[in-house]
């Protein structure tokens, strides 16, 4: 049994230590927005913030969140209301949508560091999340947007 928080709830997962947090999430928690994309660390499509910190949870094993505050895209903002979210609908980013809320995940711990982030800065946080549909361009129009009105 592995105790820690996700989006503010206290929760209690009963799985082997070594299981992806990323299936604790999915599987055991119902929470899907968190999607499984490749499983090795490479596409970003699972990206959760632990800690604050955006994390790969397809690489992250149970046992090392044991007593932190794991966040999802379910837990972003209260009602879908986070900058990101809203800039996200705006420039219309998703195509199959497959992607997104690992981008929105990596998306918002730039903002969170960096209120106004340069396009090279959002570029380089941003490179790794993989979006086989090819947004990209308006995945850094939404973040720029985010940014500003933010
Ligand atoms: S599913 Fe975790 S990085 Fe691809
Ligand atoms: S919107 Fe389809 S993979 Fe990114």
């Amino acid at each position: 049994m592995v105790s820690f928080t996700v989006n503010g709830r206290a929760v209690d997962v009963a799985a082997e230590p070594d299981t992806p947090l990323l299936w604790a999430i999915r599987d055991h928690l119902r929470l899907t927005g968190t999607k499984f994309g490749c499983g090795v660390g490479l596409c970003g499509a699972c990206t959760v913030h632990v800690n604050g910190k955006a994390e790969r949870s397809c690489q992250v094993a149970l046992e090392d969140v044991k007593g932190a505050a794991v966040t999802t895209i379910e837990g972003l903002a209260p009602d879908a209301g986070h900058p990101l979210q809203k800039a996200w609908i705006a420039e219309q980013v998703p195509q199959c949508g497959y992607c997104q809320s690992g981008q929105i995940m990596k998306a918002a711990e730039l903002l969170a560091r960096t209120r106004a982030p340069t396009r090279e800065q959002i570029v380089t946080h941003m490179d790794g999340n993989l979006c086989r549909c090819g947004t990209y361009v308006r995945i850094v129009a939404a973040i720029q947007r985010a940014a500003k009105e933010g």
